[in-house]
């Protein structure tokens, strides 16, 4: 089948490649000059595990295209997705600029018949107003062209975009129109073979869906880095609570880890946005707030350890503090929202230094933060190390799992390690000779007092 998607960023691109890969013909449009060149040369403007190999073969085989042609790509199409951003704007609203715009685009182009698709997350009520937009161009052009609307919210994990892309666990398809459902069959047929992961469900059913899945995760974190809270209060172990509830299956072992805070592209802004939804429509979304705010308040928990190390703000002046992982979560260079983000702001507002090392988000963290004195991004985690009175470790790389505590002990000035994903057994880092604080575990408490 002939597709369009708009937008290259990590949903059109991620999904505009795997339905290449199974065979669709695949024209990726975005306004962006600069990045469409560099894709088609195989430069892939994001770090996602297999996705380059991915694109460079189906460019190379002639299934996936990129153009900033909307018009090329939109005549070709059975199938249009729109797949661009929606940031939140000032109230936590989304921002639905983007998406109108490509809807307009669309109505200024359309000469056959086409299913529109919602990709991108957007508010409930949306594929609405992409319908009236576009049926507002083509009266405007003087064309009757028949086309729908559908949602078909993505859910794909930053990480692991190419694999929830190519083996998704459901793909919901919101629409009232057999037709196009059928069709959408069609396309997704490839991905739906052992057994039938497609949900139909009416368009506004979709587009909350996907705003329910994310804060009902969003939810399920806060929850424990509350019980976090409340574990090192009392001087309990959360990570023995969380073993302790995860074997029972309502509850599930996934996402009830406690740690520095969720961030990313989704979690911050979705649970945002729904709020707003709700509160638009007369409600008060109360736990939707507090899912919020205590994420809000778990991102400046790593610092308050830190204070609490210290007995104080006033002693960090000068310190230098070694960051192991910048990235909002292992596996992607992507920091927004990342909790480093607020670490790292509150080492440099207490005049401390910081020397940070990150698997893939070094070059990001440069062209966040330029080049200022206080900042020194390293090529390997051992070299972060180098001069440091402390480290803190805010994302769970893989490679930062079984660190030589021994040598820690020896390079650390101070002796104190931070840890913001409990990737350690207080045990073994306590009998290295290090101060150990982690999140929700009791030691925290044992601790208090200063340093050692
Ligand atoms: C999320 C959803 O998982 C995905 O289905 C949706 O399509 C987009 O949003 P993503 O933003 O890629 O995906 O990140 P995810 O892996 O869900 O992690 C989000 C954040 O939660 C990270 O900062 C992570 O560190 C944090 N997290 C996750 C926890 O703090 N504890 C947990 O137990 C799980």
């Amino acid at each position: 089948m002939h597709v369009a998607i708009f937008g290259t960023g990590y949903v059109g691109l991620v999904s505009g490649t795997c339905l290449a890969e199974v065979g669709h013909e695949v024209t990726c449009v975005d306004v962006d000059q600069g990045k469409i060149e560099g894709l088609r040369q195989g430069i892939i403007p994001i770090y996602e595990p297999g996705l380059e190999p991915m694109v460079k073969a189906n460019h190379a085989e002639g299934r996936l295209k990129f153009t900033t042609d909307a018009g090329e790509a939109i005549a070709g199409a059975e199938i249009i997705f729109i797949a661009v951003g929606t940031p939140p704007d000032e109230d936590g609203s989304a921002d639905l600029q983007y998406v109108l715009a490509v809807a307009r685009t669309i109505g200024r182009h359309l000469q056959a018949p086409a299913i529109v698709v919602d990709k991108s997350t957007v508010p409930v009520g949306t594929a609405d107003k992409v319908r009236e937009t576009i049926a507002g161009e083509l009266a405007a052009r003087g064309m009757d062209v028949v086309f729908d609307v559908v949602s078909n919210p993505e859910f794909l994990k930053e990480g692991a975009a190419v694999e929830d892309c190519m083996r998704p666990d459901r793909i919901v398809l919101g629409s009232s129109n057999p037709a196009s459902i059928e069709r959408l069959r069609k396309l997704y047929a490839p991905f739906n073979r052992s057994h039938d992961r497609i949900v139909v469900m009416d368009v506004r059913s979709a587009e909350l869906t996907k705003y329910a899945a994310n804060a009902m995760l969003a939810t399920k974190i806060s929850f424990m880095n509350e019980i976090a809270r409340i574990a090192e209060a009392v001087g309990a172990d959360v990570e023995h609570v969380r073993r302790g509830i995860g074997s029972d299956p309502r509850i599930g072992w996934h996402f009830i880890y406690p740690g520095a805070g969720y961030g990313g592209s989704c979690f911050p802004k979705d649970v945002q946005a729904l709020a707003r939804t709700a509160a638009q429509n007369g409600l008060d979304p109360l736990l939707l707030k507090a899912v919020e705010a205590v994420n809000e308040r778990q991102k400046g928990h790593l610092f308050e350890l830190v204070l609490r190390h210290y007995g104080g703000a006033a002693v960090l002046r000068g310190k230098t503090f070694a960051i192991w992982g910048l990235a909002f979560k292992p596996d992607t260079d992507d920091m927004r929202e990342a909790s480093s983000r607020r670490l790292l702001q509150q080492l440099w507002d207490a005049g401390a230094k910081v020397r940070a090392f990150d698997p893939e988000a070094c070059d990001e963290a440069r062209r966040i933060f330029g080049q200022r004195p206080d900042l020194v991004l390293c090529d390997a985690a051992e070299q972060a190390l180098e001069g440091a009175d402390a480290l803190a470790v805010v994302t769970e790389w893989k490679q930062f799992r079984s660190p030589d505590f021994a040598r820690l002990r020896q390079v650390l000035g101070d002796a104190v390690l931070f840890d913001g994903r409990n990737l350690y057994e207080p045990e073994d880092v306590e009998a290295a000779g290090i101060a150990y604080w982690a999140i929700g575990r009791g030691r925290s408490i044992r601790n208090r007092g200063g340093a050692r």
